[in-house]
């Protein structure tokens, strides 16, 4: 017999779950997984408290300010407030809470195991607020199997009144794209909820039950796309979630990898990295998503998840190639671009580089891993002048890029002025609608090193040098435009502009 949470109603077999009254929620981590998670389940309908030790944070959240460049988050916040509030005190959030999500960071060690002191912490500051109600623990952070075990045994060892019947620990893994959290999270693929304890699983059915039955009115600004029904739910073992979560990531990343290696040899046997993603990305067995290429993956899970999951294999002396291959592909992509540079540039020291683009990847301000900080840091030590620009990401670079030496630059144009180069290191549409023409003008000399592949006309007299781009012989040659929105392949238009792009040469 599976127990329904003493609050809520679930209707089963082919009736629509429906939650006739709302879960009291903590979410413990208020980060780029933790907020949109937060302000996601206030929306439907929830109330919830955001917790997080990071007082600047909680206050600035109180202030009805996110501390995070998420686009739409400060929307749905403000359609929330009502049913949200914000600490750092675990003994005001813990107690009443239902459900009790931990979404606190879990970063590489050094030996590229992640590092759950966050975890443990957390873990042991819920444990000791537990009111001795059924409770349901959740782990949303990114963890290794076996941390959901590790969890309850903290909960054993420093909850106050403990009963293991009655402190639930489920696996609930996250897939959210920064750049795109509210779509991923209101419209999302799969729910993947692992536990051993069904009570567990049916509390977070109810939880989810407006997700699951896609009953909740839509906010206007993310709209639910045309044919899409409801999201695919996956239960299973405590193990095989937190295992989900690890191999989605690394299956992302050698896919992505696997492009860049293919991108490679495109540059040189004359092929276009392009065309041959649209020709393999086209059979459903492939897909069309993760197969651009570019300056290799970034961010905060991709490096870190690959890493953990080789880490994980060795404590059991089991060894996994394939990944490690595509984290040594992502390596050498990276330095790519200096290696461009160098083609045209020779001799670095004393030259004036512009950056455009600081995230790891458009939409989002999150600077983790990005591409764009190694290729800085790579300038600095050859003895480049760099100028850097970004969007929104900015002012968070100026708290944690302190260590890297550049100029900002307001716009592009200021960016490029007397510049020997510029490199697109992030697909901002603001760079893509941008007429580079016009925008190249104060170039010292107009070299384009575009590791996003974002432009699709050569801008007048300048060097244009793309990632696996087919060189072309004739420059006035009509090739159809394969672009990517998000990394999907996007069909060509009728007319497309043509594609005048090289891998070393001055069209
Ligand atoms: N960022 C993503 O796109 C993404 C996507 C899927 C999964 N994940 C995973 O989700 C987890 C969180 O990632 P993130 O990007 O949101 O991290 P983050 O660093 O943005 O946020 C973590 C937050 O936890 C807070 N925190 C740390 N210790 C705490 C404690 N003891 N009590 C309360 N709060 C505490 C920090 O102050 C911070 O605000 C990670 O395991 C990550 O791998 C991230």
């Amino acid at each position: 017999m599976t127990q329904v949470p003493e609050n809520t109603q679930v209707m089963k077999g082919t009736q629509p779950l429906k939650v006739t009254q709302p879960l009291r929620v903590t979410v413990v981590g208020t980060g780029y997984v933790g907020l949109g998670t937060a302000i996601m389940l206030a929306y439907l309908g929830h109330s919830v408290v955001g917790l997080d030790v990071d007082q600047a944070k909680v206050e600035m959240l109180r202030s009805g300010e996110l501390p995070i460049y998420e686009p739409g988050l400060d929307q749905l916040l403000l359609d929330s407030r009502e049913r949200i509030e914000w600490t750092t005190e675990y003994e005001a959030a813990i107690p009443d809470a239902d459900v009790i999500f931990i979404c606190v960071g879990t970063p590489p060690n050094p030996d590229g195991s992640p590092n759950l002191k966050y975890v443990a912490q957390a873990a042991q500051s819920v444990a000791r607020n537990l009111n001795g109600k059924t409770q349901v623990i959740v782990n949303k952070s990114t963890v290794p199997v076996g941390t959901g075990d590790w969890v309850a045994r903290i909960l054993e060892e420093h909850a106050r009144d403990y009963h293991a019947n009655r402190y639930l620990v489920v696996s609930n893994p996250e897939f959210l794209r920064e750049g795109t959290a509210l779509y991923d999270s209101l419209y999302p693929d799969r729910i993947v909820l692992g536990s051993d304890r069904q009570e567990g699983i049916e509390r977070m059915k109810a939880l989810y039950a407006p997700l699951i039955d896609q009953s909740f009115t839509p906010p206007s600004y993310v709209p639910r796309p045309d044919g899409y029904t409801r999201p695919e739910l996956v239960v299973t073992a405590l193990s095989s979630a937190e295992m989900i979560k690890y191999a989605a990531n690394a299956f992302l990343a050698l896919k992505i990898s696997f492009a860049n290696e293919i991108a490679g040899l495109c540059e040189r046997v004359g092929a276009d990295i392009g065309e041959v993603a649209r020709g393999i990305g086209s059979d459903q067995r492939i897909g069309p998503r993760f197969l651009s290429a570019g300056a290799g993956w970034g961010g905060s899970c991709f490096g870190k998840d690959t890493s953990a999951l080789i880490s994980t294999g060795l404590e059991y002396g089991y060894s996994m190639p394939i990944l490690q291959a595509a984290i040594e592909v992502n390596t050498r992509q990276r330095s790519l671009i200096i290696s461009k540079l160098q083609t045209h540039l020779h001799r670095l020291k004393g030259k004036r580089v512009a950056v455009l683009g600081m995230a790891f990847k458009p939409n989002t301000d999150d600077l983790r891993d990005a591409p764009a900080h190694d290729t800085i840091a790579r300038l600095n030590e050859l003895g480049a002048t760099v100028v850097a620009h970004d969007p929104v990401a900015m002012p968070r670079a100026r708290r944690e890029w302190q260590h890297l030496q550049y100029q900002e630059a307001s716009s592009v144009q200021e960016a490029v002025r007397g510049a020997d180069a510029v490199i697109i290191a992030t697909e901002w549409d603001e760079y893509r609608a941008l007429d580079w023409n016009a925008a190249l003008g104060g170039m010292r000399q107009r070299l384009v090193i575009d590791t996003r592949n974002i432009l699709t006309v050569r801008p007048d007299g300048a060097v244009l040098e793309q990632i696996g781009k087919r060189q072309l012989v004739q420059a006035e040659a009509q090739v159809p435009e394969v672009r990517f929105s998000d990394g999907v392949l996007v069909a060509p238009a009728s007319g497309a502009d043509p594609l005048l792009s090289s891998a070393g040469t001055t069209l």
